[in-house]
């Protein structure tokens, strides 16, 4: 299988990556993070999806938890293996599901700035609800419907995701409140937490509304 367009572009802009992060003013990580500290302790094990660089892992890594990592891209896991605060990267192409992980292996997963590169969501939230422990915490963000983008989207799925324009090459998709909550609910996920947020890039033409979620998965799980 050919590699995803949303890894290749990785690969290409992985030394870059970074400083265009401070540039584009994107603080989706720091949230995650801020909101997700209440449930978490030193030692947990945590896996970042699509861990890139490892911007979003870092500070539970400073915090104390025992990361491990899984991106597409050789040449961000790089970066992140130099910064040497995770335990484990795997190179994996997340369309290639089930990931490679045992049934209850995580106490938590985090997910920042990956999720807006895939439509249907429900096979990763899945594969998600398989892998962390009953009780786990669940931190991601998306990105939400704006009316620009709207505009300029293509038709919305009924089931609420649609793909937008990007200035990267490669599909994009904004994914609604409703969506990411039936899709939790679904997989045995409470919500805890949902924040609605700006990305002011300080660019007149992008200005990007985000939404970070916590999710809890059930105490008890019987899916
Ligand atoms: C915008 S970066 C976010 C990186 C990191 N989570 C952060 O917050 O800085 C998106 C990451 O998702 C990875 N990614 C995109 N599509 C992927 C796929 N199909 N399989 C695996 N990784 C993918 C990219 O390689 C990249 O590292």
């Amino acid at each position: 299988m050919n590699k995803s367009d949303s890894i290749t572009v990785h690969d290409e802009e992985a030394a870059e990556y970074d400083q265009q992060v401070r540039e584009y003013r994107w603080f989706g990580t720091e949230i995650v993070f801020g909101m997700c500290f209440e449930y978490v302790n030193p030692q947990d094990r945590l896996l970042d999806i699509g861990i890139g660089t490892g911007l979003g892992s870092l500070p539970f890594a400073k915090t104390g938890l025992e990361i491990f990592g899984i991106d597409g891209s050789g040449e961000m896991l790089k970066i992140c293996n130099s910064k040497e605060f995770a335990t484990d990267l795997k190179q994996f192409d997340l369309q290639n599901i089930p990931l490679p992980y045992s049934d209850n292996f995580f106490d938590h997963v985090i997910s920042c700035g990956v999720f807006h590169f895939f439509g249907d969501l429900e096979p990763l939230f899945k594969e998600v609800s398989r892998i962390i422990k009953p009780g786990g915490i669940f931190g991601f963000t998306v990105f939400a419907h704006t009316t620009e983008k709207t505009e300029k989207a293509g038709s919305q799925n009924p089931e609420g995701y649609s793909e937008f324009q990007s200035d990267w090459d490669t599909l994009m998709f904004m994914h609604s409140d409703s969506y990411i909550e039936k899709l939790l609910q679904g997989c045995g996920f409470e919500m805890l937490k949902c924040l609605k947020f700006f990305v002011l890039s300080g660019k007149e033409d992008i200005e990007d509304l985000c939404y970070a979620y916590v999710a809890q998965s059930a105490p008890s799980k019987s899916r």
